[in-house]
């Protein structure tokens, strides 16, 4: 309950751009290793495997701590949304300029006619409330947010009974050498 409030009180601040948010370099591949690590934990209580297949040094401009709530709660998602045993998989590549953050799972899917509004706070899919009682639908609200604060963006794509791949794109400082 106090998270929900937190999360809502988060979210009408953010509406009324009263949400600090840092503009600082931010070393994308170190944060991403991190909350790896954080979401192979998370992953081993549903024997989960979490694995982060590519990676390369790129610096973005922003906020460390929003960006690291951005990708634990897509990680959340892809471990909550998994059958037991599963696999997800992160990987930080450049592409057309921009680094690219993507979550796969394989998982309960999303249903084309959901996928623009599990965007919106407290939506859930119907698959989603059959596979589990855990969640208010403010993370992705959350996540969006944050994404678009940065000026990037963030997508689905998933088919139900197949899995999900969400994909971050953020603008890059520079791709060190
Ligand atoms: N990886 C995924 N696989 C399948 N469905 C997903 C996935 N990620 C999100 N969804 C769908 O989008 C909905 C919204 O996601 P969101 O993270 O906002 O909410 P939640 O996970 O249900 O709750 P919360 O994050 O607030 O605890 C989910 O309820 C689910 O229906
Ligand atoms: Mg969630």
């Amino acid at each position: 309950m106090t998270r929900i409030v937190d999360e809502l009180l988060f979210l009408s601040r953010a509406d009324m751009g009263e949400v600090k948010m840092e503009h600082l370099p931010v070393q994308l591949d170190l944060l991403i290793e991190d909350v790896h690590r954080q979401a192979s934990l998370l992953g081993q209580e549903r024997d989960i495997q979490v694995v982060l297949s590519a990676t390369t040094s790129v610096v973005v401009l922003g906020d460390e701590l929003r960006l690291r709530e951005l990708f634990l709660n897509l990680l959340d998602n892809a471990v909550k949304y998994s059958r037991p045993s599963g696999t997800v998989d992160i990987a930080l590549t450049i592409y057309q300029g921009q680094a690219r953050v993507s979550v796969a799972d394989h998982g309960i899917g999303i249903a084309q006619e959901d996928q623009p509004q599990i965007f919106d706070r407290f939506y859930r899919t119907d698959i989603a409330r059959a596979h589990t009682k855990k969640g208010t639908g403010l993370g992705l609200a959350i996540c969006t947010w944050i994404a678009e604060s940065h000026r990037g963006q963030i997508e689905v794509q998933s088919q139900v009974g197949e899995g999900s791949t969400f994909t971050v794109m953020l603008p890059l400082v520079s791709p060190l050498a």
